[in-house]
Order: C-alpha cells, then structure tokens, then sequence
C-alpha cells in the first residue's frame, strides 16, 4: 500500500495544490452565470457539501454552485476546465464510498435543483429525468402510471436518481430486477471542458458502437456531468409476499441463499441480517415487531413478487420447506402491508443503526452467490485475527455483503494501522474467490487504496487512458477510483 500517497489524499492541504484557489474574480464569473443565491460560500451550505454519508469524512469545497440548467453546468465546466478548477458534483450526499466529497476544494456541484421528471414516455416504457429527483419519488410518479423502476437503495427515501447512476447503486431488489445500469438507457452529460453529449439512444438494444452510457454509469462523477437520463421501465408488479427466516447459524443462512435458487427460485429480495443487525436496527428505531429468541444468529428476509396471487403461495411454502432443511426457528410470513412496512424499515435501517452505535468502517463485499458461506467465515477468522468485530447484512441473493467493522473499544492506533491490514487481506480473500471490492456503494475516496487488489497496472492504466480522455485537466471529481 502507498500509505504516503494515501494520507497526502486525506489532507489536501499538505500537498502543493496542484488546481487554481478560486478567487473574488471566480466568484463574480459564476455570479455572471447564475443567480447570486446559488453562488453559495456561507458555512452552512459549505458543510453540508463537506460530508456525506461515508463515516464523518470532512472536505468543504470553495463555493456550492446549484446550477438548473444543463446550459448553466456547460459554462461553469467550461470555465473551470480554463481556470483548473476542481469540480464535484453533487447528489443528494447519501453515498458511502465519499464519492462526492470535494477532497480537493474547489466547486461543490450542487445538483438540486434538476429536480424535474421531464417525460413519461407510457408507449415506450420509458422515462426521461432530471438526476436530482429523488428515487422513490419518481418509483412512486411511475407507479401511479402503472410502470415499475425496480432498483431500490436502502436510501431510496432521500437519494437522487443521479447519484445511483454515477455509483450504479443496487439495493435489495437487483437480485430479480437488476441493478441501475440495467435500466439507463441514454445519459446527456456535460463534458469537462463544458460540451454537451448524448450518450447512446433511446432504444432498447444498441450495438452502435462503444456504449458511451455504460462507461458513465458507475463512473462516480469522474468523466462527466449527467443532466439527464432516459430510464427504461417495466410493467407494475401487483403482488408481493414476504417471510423472515430466523436460523441458529449464520453460515447456514448464506448456505441456505443458495439452496433457493439452485431449487429453481428467484426473490425479488433475498437479504442476510446477522443478529446484531437486526438487534441494533429495532433499538434504533424502537421496534419490538420481532421476537428474537437467545439462540438465533442470523435471518433471511425473502421477497417473492408477481401478478398471481395463488402462484406466490405456492412458491413462498416450497421456499420455507427448503430453508426447514436447515437449523431455523420459526419463520413469520409478513401477511399484512403494516407487517411488510416494519420488516423492510427494519432493514432499510441496519447501516444508520450501526453509524450511530459505534465509529464504523463499511465495506461492500461482493462474490459468486454459492461463496457467501465462505466469505462470512472468512470475515469473522479475520475478525479474530486483526481484533475486529463486524455486524454483517446485505444483498446475500446477489452475494453481496456489507461488513460494517465497529470500532467499539479498538485502540485508535489499531483502528488506523491494523484494521486496513485485516480489510486488506479481505479483499485478497474476497478477490480469490472471484469476487470484486464493492456491489453498489463504488470506489469513490475510501475504497481506491485497495483498488490495486482487483486490478493489475495494465487494468489500472487503461482505466486511467480513458479519465485523460474525458477529462485531460483532470478537474472532473479529482481524487476518486484512483490513488494516483
Ligand atoms: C444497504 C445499503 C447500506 O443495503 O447499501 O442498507
Ligand atoms: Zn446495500
């Protein structure tokens, strides 16, 4: 590990600034461009723009700019591509790999106010957005037209549509549907030196040359600017049934996730809480919905969805005798909307329950399905080894699992030199297995030190070849995927 270039990353302020301080003449050119009231240096807007939701990160940028026309994001790019400017754009800040942290200064990119849901093409099933709506709201303007985008952060309540399309976000229902890029179909962008681009087009197959819109899903906010995006849509799902598995071992429960799907089933939601987990989340949000007998370790939360009522029946009972092959206790089937609301604000809420219970590192571990039994035992054994505790949920029908390591009462000294260690060996392990760094949450700030265990220097450089063409300057969200 570099760790002189990774603390220099960290503290911005120790290495020779290499981007153009903005200045009063700056400030007066973007006020030339937009509203005085959305040129924004007061320390209210300035700290909300420091953070988000990756553990208590804290880089304030120079100014907040809240842009609302594409035509307003192509001056200011363009402008700071001649100034060297640093710009990060901005979601909602709900992400958790520091992907929109502005670790350079600079300009804060403020997408708030590209809040419209421009087209809902019904004839097409497809929608055309603005990235800072919110993703349930536009599930729910969708639904109330009868269409379903499915992907569904645990964030869905608060995050914009743009964020999950720079960070390819997932959620619990990709393990059926998908996740984000399976549904962008075409992206406008705005360029680093402030061109304006469509990406691809509004079809649903598309073999005309690169994919452009791919490239820039994912891309954390690093090759260009989405004002834009068409979605395509699927017809609303009417019926869904929902079962809490409790097991007594929390490695036959990931063994179990398995089992489903090898019998021939697919969830519309296969989640993995360990005790903890759940025992944390109820005390946060001051649930008793849920008997937790002493002896149980884990649960499974399964989802089944579709439009025949008596076909979900039939597939939730051959679910539950499969998972009875297994030590369980009793399984509760979620038969009321009330039910159903509790189980999945249940789980929606494990990683806001862990932040507040404890200093927390989170990782977003993702392998081959049939390895999640392995992967859980290898992060306990390392556990034990680096002096970590984990409280362990996620995506366990994608084989995704997010590792929240507690710091409880971890030295600090532990906490900043042998934790990366242990998180180190992880992703070997997790790599060995065929798996990669993170499912949904992306590299962004806090994951790129470890970005050299899943890709050689030939990967690295072509990656870092296509950055120099979108963005030669380098003044697109510096500092992120990348340690150098
Ligand atoms: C979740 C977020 C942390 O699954 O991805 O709860
Ligand atoms: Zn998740």
């Amino acid at each position: 590990m570099n760790t002189q270039n990774n603390s220099l990353a960290k503290f911005p302020h120790l290495c020779t600034m290499p981007f153009h301080k903005i200045n009063q003449q700056d400030i007066a050119y973007f006020k030339s461009i937009l509203e005085d009231s959305y040129v924004l240096t007061d320390s209210e807007h300035i700290d909300r723009c420091a953070g988000d939701q990756t553990e208590d990160l804290y880089y304030p940028p120079e100014v907040v700019l809240q842009p609302g026309t594409t035509g307003e994001v192509s001056s200011i790019m363009k402008y700071c591509n001649e100034q060297n400017i640093p710009v990060t754009p901005r979601g909602a800040g709900t992400g958790l790999s520091g992907g929109a942290l502005p670790v350079w200064g600079g300009v804060a990119l403020d997408m708030k106010r590209f809040n419209k849901i421009l087209h809902i093409d019904k004839r097409n099933f497809q929608v055309t957005t603005e990235p800072g709506v919110i993703t349930q709201v536009l599930q729910e303007a969708l639904k109330s037209e009868g269409l379903f985008y499915p992907p569904d952060p645990a964030s869905k309540g608060s995050c914009f549509i743009g964020g999950n399309v720079s960070e390819n976000s997932g959620g619990p229902r990709a393990v059926k549907y998908g996740v984000v890029k399976d549904y962008v179909l075409n992206l406008e962008i705005v360029l680093a030196n402030g061109e304006i681009i469509w990406t691809g087009a509004n079809v649903l197959k598309n073999a005309t040359g690169y994919n452009l819109t791919q490239l820039i899903v994912g891309s954390e906010g690093t090759l260009g600017v989405i004002t834009k995006i068409v979605l395509r849509l699927i017809p609303a799902v009417k019926h869904d049934l929902l079962l809490l598995v409790p097991f007594r071992s929390a490695v036959e429960a990931c063994a179990a996730v398995n089992a489903v799907f090898v019998a021939g089933f697919t969830p519309s939601a296969l989640e993995f809480m360990e005790r903890d987990a759940l025992e944390w989340s109820m005390r946060y949000v001051q649930s008793t919905g849920i008997d937790l007998p002493a002896d149980i370790a884990a649960h499974l939360l399964i989802e089944v969805d579709g439009n025949n009522m008596d076909e979900l029946y039939r597939d939730a009972e051959a679910i539950s005798q499969i998972v009875q092959q297994y030590d369980i206790g009793e399984i509760l089937f979620a038969d009321s909307h009330e039910q159903k609301q509790m189980l999945w604000t249940l789980r929606r809420k494990v990683g806001e329950a862990v932040k507040s219970n404890s200093i927390y590192k989170e990782e977003d571990t993702v392998v081959p399905r049939a390895e999640l039994p392995e992967l859980l035992k290898i992060i306990k054994e390392l556990g034990v080894e680096y002096g970590f505790k984990s409280v362990c949920y996620g995506h366990a029908g994608d084989g995704n699992l997010h590792v929240n390591i507690v710091k409880g009462d971890m030295s600090d000294e532990d906490w900043k030199t042998k934790l990366p260690q242990g998180i180190r060996k992880l992703f070997k392990e997790v790599v060995r297995m065929g798996g990669t760094l993170s499912g949904e949450h992306g590299i962004g700030l806090v994951q790129k030190e470890f970005m050299d265990i899943a890709f050689n220097s030939v990967q690295l450089a072509l990656m870092k070849q296509i950055k120099q063409v979108f963005d030669p300057q380098g003044i697109l969200n510096p500092g992120k995927i990348f340690m150098s």
